[in-house]
């Protein structure tokens, strides 16, 4: 079947790029995105196309193409989901905070609340995509609960994880490495991954699209965070080692990075990874395997997560040691509150737990970020509830100045890898700072030399 009208459940960070990125490739077919929330299709809506909710580069232009033309945003989902051929599910899959499997398994509430839905409206065959990141043989609950809609419409259910990251999603999107579609291996299934194909095709060569079975391809985007935040963690546990002996992370990481076998990508020291994702899905992947009995194998990806907690706080210890382990009334000034440079997304930011650490120590912190708005600095301290909301808005300012930011501080922490911070006017800084004057940098940006010859006290991540 040729797919003429896709409807997509969720408009978030990945709704939102990857349908627009679809509309804008394939002018012939009708590309409906809904969501739940008012306030964020009317952001979607917006008539100025810088104020849609997700930054990324490039996507305003891509929305401003599309949208109007083959590429809507809607609160209602029952229409859509009935004219659509094709459906994407692309809710949020985050993890459970209750009941069995809290905090590790993936709360799949809003994928059943889609599929009943789908149920319920549908007068029509369709094709069911799942978009959302799900444990290994979702599609099978899916299919129980669509095979039970007594209109008698009918539906494949295929799974096309997504691989973008955040602040390159449309050059992800535009050019992916692959796409991935799983599929059942019936004649019906076999039609069903043709058809997606299809609009892939428009515009990513044939080669980059894999298909393989439903499990595979669910069960593959588990694996790919999984591998990739085990690189972060693996690179981050030797970072310390490289504070004890002298060693540089950036040299080894650039040693190693040349074999062609390792690869240089992904060998970033850093704070700690943080987003929406990598955590959540190792937890997944940590619970699906104790399910299966698997406990060396949970233990073995579980490791992950414990290294990256281990270096968020350990990047807070330090900044507390340097300082003659008190900070207590101490201004340290944070630059970058995201969990990554180029996105406005904050979900598991190493900076908000650097920042309850030190809070917690009563250091007064002064944020600044240039694409996160105040209120969601608050929120996501807030949302720990280490301390009272007022608590947080009595230690922490948020500034939109980073020279503000960092006037009378005794210290200046990198939080994000934003390319703005290199450019500073470093020696104004250090002039309004309190002496000794210190930077740590938890991305390891800037340049450590010119930083020493202006009087600054550098700590960098793993040197
Ligand atoms: P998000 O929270 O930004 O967006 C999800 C949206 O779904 C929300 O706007 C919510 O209101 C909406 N929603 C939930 N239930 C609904 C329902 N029943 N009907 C209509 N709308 C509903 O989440 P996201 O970051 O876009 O992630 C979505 C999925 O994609 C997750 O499974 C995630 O693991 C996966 N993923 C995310 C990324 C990423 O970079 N963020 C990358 C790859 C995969
Ligand atoms: C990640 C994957 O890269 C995507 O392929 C995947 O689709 C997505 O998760 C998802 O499923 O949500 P994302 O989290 O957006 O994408 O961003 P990444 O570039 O992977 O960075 C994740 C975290 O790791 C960030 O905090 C980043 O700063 C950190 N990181 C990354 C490092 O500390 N060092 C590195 O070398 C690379």
């Amino acid at each position: 079947m040729s797919i003429t009208k896709i409807c997509c459940i969720g408009a978030g960070y990945v709704g939102g790029p990857t349908m627009a990125v679809i509309a804008k490739q394939c002018p012939h077919i009708r590309v409906t995105v809904v969501d739940l929330n008012e306030a964020r299709i009317a952001a979607w809506n917006d008539s100025d196309v810088t104020k849609i909710p997700v930054y990324e580069p490039g996507l305003s232009e891509v929305v401003a193409e599309a949208r109007g033309r083959n590429l809507f945003f809607s609160t209602d989902v029952d229409g859509a989901i009935d004219e659509a051929e094709m459906v994407f599910i692309s809710v949020n899959t985050p993890t459970k905070t209750y009941g069995a499997g809290k905090g590790q398994a993936a709360d799949l509430k809003w994928i059943e609340l889609c599929a009943r839905q789908i149920a319920r409206v549908s007068t029509t065959d369709k094709i069911v995509v799942e978009k959302s990141t799900l444990p290994v043989r979702t599609a099978s609950t899916l299919k129980d609960i669509l095979s039970h809609t007594g209109s008698g419409a009918s539906f494949q259910i295929l799974s096309n994880p997504e691989f973008l990251a955040e602040g390159t999603a449309v050059d992800d999107l535009l050019r992916p490495d692959r796409v991935l579609i799983g599929g059942d291996q019936s004649e019906e299934g076999r039609a069903a991954i043709g058809s997606l194909v299809e609009v892939y095709a428009n515009w990513v060569p044939r080669e980059r699209i894999l298909t393989t079975n439903v499990w595979s391809s669910e069960l593959s985007k588990l694996t790919a965070n999984a591998f990739l935040a085990q690189r972060v963690s693996s690179i981050n546990s030797l970072s310390e080692l490289c504070e004890h002996t002298e060693a540089d992370v950036s040299e080894v990481s650039r040693a190693i990075g040349t074999d062609s076998r390792i690869g240089p990508k992904f060998l970033k020291a850093s704070v700690g990874f943080g987003g929406s994702c990598f955590q959540k899905d190792i937890l997944n992947l940590v619970y699906i395997a104790r399910t299966y009995g698997l406990q060396e194998v949970a233990d073995y990806w579980e490791q992950v997560i414990i290294m990256n907690d281990h270096q968020k706080r350990r990047f807070a210890g330090r900044i507390i040691r340097t300082l003659y382990n008190t900070v207590n009334g101490k201004k340290i000034a944070f630059l970058g509150w995201a969990f990554k440079k180029d996105t406005n997304d904050t979900r598991e930011s190493a900076a908000i737990y650097v920042a309850d650490h030190l809070l917690l120590e009563q250091a007064e912190l002064s944020v600044y970020d240039p694409k996160v708005p105040v209120q969601q600095v608050y929120t996501d301290l807030d949302y720990l509830a280490t301390r009272s909301s007022d608590e947080n808005k009595s230690l922490l300012k948020v500034v939109n100045d980073p020279y503000e930011a960092c006037r009378d501080a005794h210290a200046v922490a990198v939080l994000t890898e934003w390319d703005e911070f290199r450019d500073y006017d470093w020696q104004r800084i250090y002039d309004n700072m309190l002496k000794p004057a210190h930077v740590f940098d938890g991305r390891n940006i800037l340049d450590r030399a010119k930083l020493e010859a202006i009087g600054f006290k550098v700590k960098a991540i793993g040197s």
